[in-house]
């Protein structure tokens, strides 16, 4: 009884070990166990540069009616979006966001998203974690499902959450906070 109590303090010790490491190293990568379900949180900041010598976001198309359209309906844009750690754009990037958002809403301001996080840092450096949906711009919290992913992330399945961290009119720059639950059907040893 006394070794069972002991072998189990050392595991807990073990885990907390392997934890804090790993949050030390990728502070926007955690694993979260969860009997046969292994699901990854992600957290980092998406910037969208509109204008400038580092624009990574371009408009595509418009529609008959976007420039009449109070929602600016119809509208295609492509973006390769610089996505780090923390707000500050100079801060370490750790993925892509690549894809393109059309604006589907006659009444309100909403995209639909077509949004691949390629990672290029940490331990799934190379995944992609696909994300599509209905992102409605105007509330302050939306919901978008993860469709899909390749790499580690093979079979998955998820949501994210997305807000505005910041947004810059004038200058035609966003910073967009994400944090995303990847779930595997995969046994955390
Ligand atoms: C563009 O990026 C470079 C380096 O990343 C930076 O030094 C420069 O200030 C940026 N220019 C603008 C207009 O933001
Ligand atoms: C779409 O319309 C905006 C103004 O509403 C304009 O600035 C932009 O150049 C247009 N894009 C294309 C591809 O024509
Ligand atoms: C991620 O993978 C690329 C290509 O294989 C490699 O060049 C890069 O060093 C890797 N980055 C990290 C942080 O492992
Ligand atoms: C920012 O974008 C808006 C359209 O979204 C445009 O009217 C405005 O002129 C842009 N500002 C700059 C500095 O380019
Ligand atoms: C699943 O869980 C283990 C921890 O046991 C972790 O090391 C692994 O990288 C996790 N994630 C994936 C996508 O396999």
């Amino acid at each position: 009884m006394k070794n069972l109590t002991v072998n189990l303090l050392l595991t807990i010790a073990y885990l907390l070990f392997i934890t804090t490491t790993t949050a030390a190293e990728t502070p926007w990568l955690e694993n979260l166990c969860l009997g046969n379900e292994n699901t990854t949180k992600l957290h980092f900041y998406v910037h969208d540069v509109r204008k400038g010598p580092n624009a990574t976001l371009y408009n595509i198309a418009n529609s008959s009616i976007t420039a009449t359209s109070p929602t600016g309906f119809g509208r295609i844009n492509v973006f390769d979006d610089r996505v780090t750690v923390a707000p500050d754009i100079a801060s370490e990037e750790v993925a892509r966001a690549q894809g393109t958002t059309t604006s589907v809403d006659l009444q309100v301001s909403a995209a639909s998203m077509n949004l691949n996080f390629f990672l290029k840092s940490g331990k799934f450096n190379r995944s992609t974690v696909t994300i599509v949906g209905r992102n409605q711009c105007s509330d302050e919290e939306r919901e978008l499902p993860v469709a899909g992913s390749n790499g580690a992330f093979r079979y998955a399945r998820g949501y994210a959450i997305t807000r505005s961290y910041s947004n810059d009119e004038a200058t035609n720059y966003s910073v967009l906070e994400y944090t995303i639950y990847v779930t595997i059907s995969k046994k955390c040893s």
